[in-house]
């Protein structure tokens, strides 16, 4: 019998019922959801950490779910209920779920820019997501997870790769001959920038900086160039001289804080800053003549398109974007999962399971 057969109208679910900090996180009894009629329902199997689940509970100004409310961005699972219009799925279908929900109407929807959707959401931080037992899911949002490829790893892999996709290639537009720098680079967002412009763009050479010497290594060993630690050295001098003052092509910076101006400096005549995050701080100071001296272009990138989603994911199932799963624990030891992003002890992703 599976979960779905039990009669059973409640599921667990790590969530909150106030904002604060990781300690907030508990293991609670919800109520099922009900898929809609172009809805599935979705017994999850696992579902990675993001650090917008941080942000959720500690309650920076956008988020503002209802109570409780449960992050998972990242979800995978099966099929376990169609809704009543749904064609083309089954119960027992092995999905991941793209976490971007758009209203497929609107000007950027009929354009293909899904994530400038006016209706644009998100699972884990608008919606509830896949730290729980269930989550429903619209049909148009569903992907099929290859026969041979484990719900596990799969699960670490729409949310933060597709944002990653996004940044580099259809907002960034990396090019094989061109230098990269990433910024803090070994988080979810960051390991797979490594590998899409390594193994996919081919870039010429490629930077990036962390804050520990076993970090450097390890983005060694996934085919970062040369790492930079920034908590010994100012990266934008090393990186000046690294290119003999010229500076590198592109700088993907999810970091923001006291990185967003030496980024800049980075950053070659013409080059590209590439942004969708702000770990460290949303309102740096800045340095408004770089951008014209320099002529810089500063792109903002959010999450992912549908044509964004499959092209990476294209990748992942071939095995040249690999998720690198650090660590997996039992949805009910949640605690050591989030401990782990909040002290910023990552190597790649951490994930939650239910099922193997
Ligand atoms: N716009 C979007 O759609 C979108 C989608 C996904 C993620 N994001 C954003 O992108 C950023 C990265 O997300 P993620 O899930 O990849 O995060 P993550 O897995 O927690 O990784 C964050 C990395 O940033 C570095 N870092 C630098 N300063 C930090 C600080 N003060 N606190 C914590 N980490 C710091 C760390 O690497 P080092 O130790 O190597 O420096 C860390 O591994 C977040 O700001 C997230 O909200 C945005
Ligand atoms: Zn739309």
């Amino acid at each position: 019998m599976t979960r779905s057969e039990q009669a059973s109208e409640s599921m667990r679910a790590v969530g909150f019922t106030e904002h604060g900090d990781i300690d907030n996180f508990e293991l609670l009894t919800v109520d099922r959801p009900t898929p809609d009629p172009d809805e599935v329902l979705v017994d999850v199997a696992a579902a990675a950490l993001n650090h917008q689940d941080l942000f959720a509970v500690r309650e920076l100004d956008h988020y503002v779910p209802d109570y409780p409310f449960w992050g998972g961005g990242d979800i995978s699972g099966h099929v376990a209920e169609l809704g009543a219009d749904v064609e083309g799925w089954a119960v027992g279908d092995r999905v991941v779920v793209n976490p971007a929900v758009s209203c497929g109407e609107c000007e950027f929807c009929v354009d293909g820019e899904h994530s400038m959707c006016t209706d644009y959401n998100v699972y884990g931080e608008h919606r509830k997501g896949g730290f729980a037992e269930y989550v429903t899911v619209p049909e148009e949002n569903l992907i099929s997870v290859p026969d041979d490829y484990d719900l596990v790893t799969a699960a670490a892999a729409p949310l933060a790769a597709g944002t990653a996709w996004r940044a580099l290639s259809s907002r960034g537009e990396i090019k094989p001959y061109e230098d990269v720098l990433i910024v803090g680079a070994t988080g979810g967002v960051g390991t797979y920038s490594v590998q899409i412009a390594k193994n996919v763009f081919n870039v010429d050479t490629l930077y990036a900086t962390t804050s520990t010497e076993e970090k450097a290594e390890f983005l060694r060993d996934l085919g970062v160039d040369h790492v930079i630690n920034y908590t010994e050295e100012k990266f934008e001098e090393r990186i000046w001289e690294l290119t003999d003052k010229r500076g590198v092509d592109v700088v993907y910076n999810n970091v923001g804080g006291n990185t967003w101006v030496p980024a800049m400096r980075s950053l070659r005549n013409g080059g590209r800053l590439l942004v969708s995050g702000a770990t460290a701080g949303p309102n740096p100071e800045t340095e408004i003549r770089l951008v014209f001296v320099r002529q810089l272009e500063v792109i903002g990138s959010t999450q992912n398109s549908q044509t964004d989603i499959d092209e990476i994911l294209q990748y992942v199932w071939d095995g040249s974007v690999e998720p690198i799963v650090q660590a997996t624990y039992p949805l009910e030891e949640y605690e050591k999962a989030f401990e782990k992003m909040a002290d910023r002890d990552l190597y790649g992703k951490v994930v939650l399971t239910q099922q193997e």
